[in-house]
């Protein structure tokens, strides 16, 4: 029987406790956290997106300012509110809603939000430092993955990790996070990625497995071995007339077949997602306290 690891009550439980912490420090005469956005364009999902974090902010007792900038909006003009939030000891986390339109430059702006503000964990000095073990911002939802391991007492150190997907914002890190010699970690980690040959005979030697290639359904019962723990990053929308929206959400892995041979598994939705949002709380907060970078 496997143990669901259930991300929307795991999350309620931390903005609760993030919520009890904005609290003390009030009490005591600090200020709240601030989270600042950079919202460029009408894109329906970073709409969506922005507006969540802005309530979840509100949840907890944060601070929050939204920038809405044009769709055609200047790269000097961006980079110039990036520039200005930076300097401003008010605001202590800044995130600039991704994608932006084609023809800005993203990389750019990522490298020109201070370190000590990047609560998204983009910026190269954050991805750098988190790789040789120092503080650092971790990215939402690495950091989402980490602690709903910790949290479900997941064991990791010496086990096979087995990491589906290699992009810069979930792969790439979650790998070399599970890899540190900390807990959760000390795993022996492979990463997987559209080019390895014979993927199952990687999945079925995993003890965990993070499938993050985005990819409904992808991962099935025959690809892994009785007993894994499997962390389903994948979120797709697939037309659905079943569902009064004509949509239904599915993950990267087919739990119907893979969770009778689980230990523990993360529904879709339900499981990582929610975990995002409050790791970027946690980061602000952290950025308030000056934990990071003293
Ligand atoms: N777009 C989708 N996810 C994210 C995120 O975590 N941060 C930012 N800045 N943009 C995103």
């Amino acid at each position: 029987m496997y143990t669901l690891i259930d991300g929307k009550k795991t999350s309620a439980e931390i903005r609760e406790e993030i919520r009890r912490e904005v609290a003390e420090i009030r009490r005591q005469g600090g200020k709240a956290p601030h989270l600042a956005a950079i919202l460029v364009g009408h894109d329906g999902a970073s709409e969506t997106y922005v507006a969540a974090k802005e309530k979840a902010c509100r949840e907890v007792g944060f601070d929050s300012t939204v920038i809405r900038l044009e769709e055609d909006v200047t790269q000097e003009e961006l980079l110039d509110h990036v520039r200005h939030i930076n300097e401003d000891p008010a605001v202590d986390g800044l995130i600039v809603q991704l994608p932006l339109p084609a023809h800005l430059d993203e990389q750019q702006v990522i490298e020109t939000i201070r370190p000590e503000k990047d609560v998204d964990g983009f910026h190269p000095v954050n991805v750098g430092r988190m790789t040789i073990g120092l503080p650092a911002f971790i990215s939402a939802t690495p950091a989402g993955i980490l602690e709903l391991l910790r949290r479900y007492k997941v064991e990791t150190g010496g086990k096979h990790c087995v990491v589906i997907g290699r992009s810069n914002i979930v792969g790439k890190p979650v790998s070399i996070l599970l890899s540190r010699k900390e807990e959760p970690g000390n795993c022996t980690v492979t990463l997987c990625h559209s080019r390895t040959h014979d993927l199952t005979a990687f999945t079925r030697q995993a003890d965990i497995i993070i499938a993050a290639l985005g990819k409904a359904r992808f991962l099935t019962g025959e690809m892994v071995k009785e007993g894994v723990t499997v962390i389903d990053v994948g979120i797709t929308r697939v037309r659905s007339d079943k569902t009064r929206s004509g949509w239904k959400l599915y993950g990267d892995v087919d739990f119907e077949t893979v969770a009778p041979k689980s230990r523990f598994i993360t529904p879709v939705p339900g499981g990582v997602g929610p975990m995002t949002i409050v790791s970027l709380l946690r980061n602000t907060l952290l950025s308030a306290q000056k934990v990071i970078y003293p």
